[in-house]
């Protein structure tokens, strides 16, 4: 099979590409060059900018590809420049897409003035009405956040009369390469050495959707691989939901932190707010793709976790902001409680 990856070389897209080679695919990937990752030996690079896609066109024609998989697509305009460049070239077009979607994560982000919407979120469960979640008031045209929204993204890709699309949604995903460094914070208390860690109990509580890179990598390859996927929405998330509190205690398994959580009433932390609304669950049920695809996860939670764990160790971030999260307080508000 000939697959053309719009994107693919940075975070998911690699072990996706490895994916694919493994199976004896031949994949080209199209993309600025500014990312530098090592892909496997045989895949075509295509360099250039998504803006500019009509310009490649008599290449793609010559690549002639069965399958466009676009893992860059972030908006509606980035979906028709898309389908419309590669319409009447490839054979199924595959956006990748984000659990964000959903109208839970309105409420999560208080955007939606709602009750929590029932979870697990399943692919028809309802979408956000508030569009483009990423846009504030100080987000200027020319901003990502002024138009980032998979919503009007997907409904592109799904109603292509020539162009049969596929949208998989992925969760927060974690793993080596995680630009966003998801369990810096984390690693960063106990790497300092810590001995304790103070959790809201909204936050202990909270379930999320998380999903190993190598995983979800293994699933958009099958959803590539598998002509069944045309028409169909996916999840794809960790099949065991855990909340936060159980997260934390197995990655300190995990790197053999002995520490103690302290989980805290709400009530007691009048100097803390709830940064998103933790009435509202997040988790997805992945039924679908397991049960049409055949998808099962090619690595247990155990041994994901551990990977992740050294991979960050040995690429702490350049940017020291990404040592705060949502789902865990303040180090200074936590250095009141711990010295109580
Ligand atoms: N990470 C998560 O937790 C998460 C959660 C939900 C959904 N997702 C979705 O998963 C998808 C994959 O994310 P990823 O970062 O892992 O993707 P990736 O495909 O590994 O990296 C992004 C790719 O897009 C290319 N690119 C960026 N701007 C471009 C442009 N203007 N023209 C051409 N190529 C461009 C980058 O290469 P160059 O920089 O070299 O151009 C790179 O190859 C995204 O759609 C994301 O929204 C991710």
């Amino acid at each position: 099979m000939r697959v053309l990856i719009l994107g693919g070389t940075r975070f998911i897209g690699p072990p996706v590409v490895r994916c694919l080679v493994a199976q004896g695919h031949s994949v080209t990937v199209f993309h600025r060059g500014l990312s530098t990752t090592q892909l496997p030996l045989g895949v075509e690079s295509v360099f250039g900018d998504r803006r500019e896609l009509d310009r490649f066109r008599p290449i793609f024609k010559a690549i002639a590809p069965d399958v466009v998989l676009d893992m860059n697509a972030m908006c509606e305009q980035d979906a028709l420049d898309a389908t419309r460049v590669l319409s009447g070239i490839a054979g199924r077009f595959i956006a990748v897409s984000s659990v964000d979607v959903y109208q839970a994560y309105g409420v999560l982000l208080g955007l939606e003035e709602s009750p929590p919407e029932p979870v697990p979120l399943v692919e028809d469960s309802c979408l956000r009405t508030h569009l483009y979640p990423r846009r504030t008031p100080d987000t200027k045209p020319e901003d990502f956040a002024y138009g980032y929204d998979k919503i009007p993204m997907e409904g592109v890709v799904l109603t292509q009369p020539d162009l049969p699309g596929t949208v998989i949604r992925l969760p927060m995903v974690y793993g080596s390469g995680d630009f966003r460094h998801r369990f810096y914070p984390f690693l960063k208390r106990v790497d300092g050495g810590r001995a304790g860690i103070v959790l809201p109990e909204s936050i202990a509580k909270w379930v999320g959707c998380w999903g190993y890179v190598e995983n979800v990598a293994l699933a958009i390859a099958l959803t590539v691989m598998d002509e069944r996927a045309a028409g169909r929405v996916y999840h794809i998330a960790d099949a065991e939901p855990i909340n936060e509190l159980e997260r934390l205690k197995r990655l300190a398994a995990v790197v053999g932190w002995s520490g103690r959580f302290i989980v805290v009433p709400d009530a007691l932390l009048p100097d803390w707010s709830p940064p998103i609304n933790f009435a509202q669950h997040w988790t997805v049920d992945s039924t679908r793709i397991r049960q049409e695809l055949g998808y099962t996860e090619a690595m247990n939670m155990q041994e994901s976790l551990k990977r992740t764990v050294a991979w960050q160790r040995a690429n702490p971030p350049s940017n020291l902001e990404l040592a705060t999260s949502d789902f865990l307080l303040d180090e200074s508000l936590e250095d009141l409680w711990l010295s109580t």
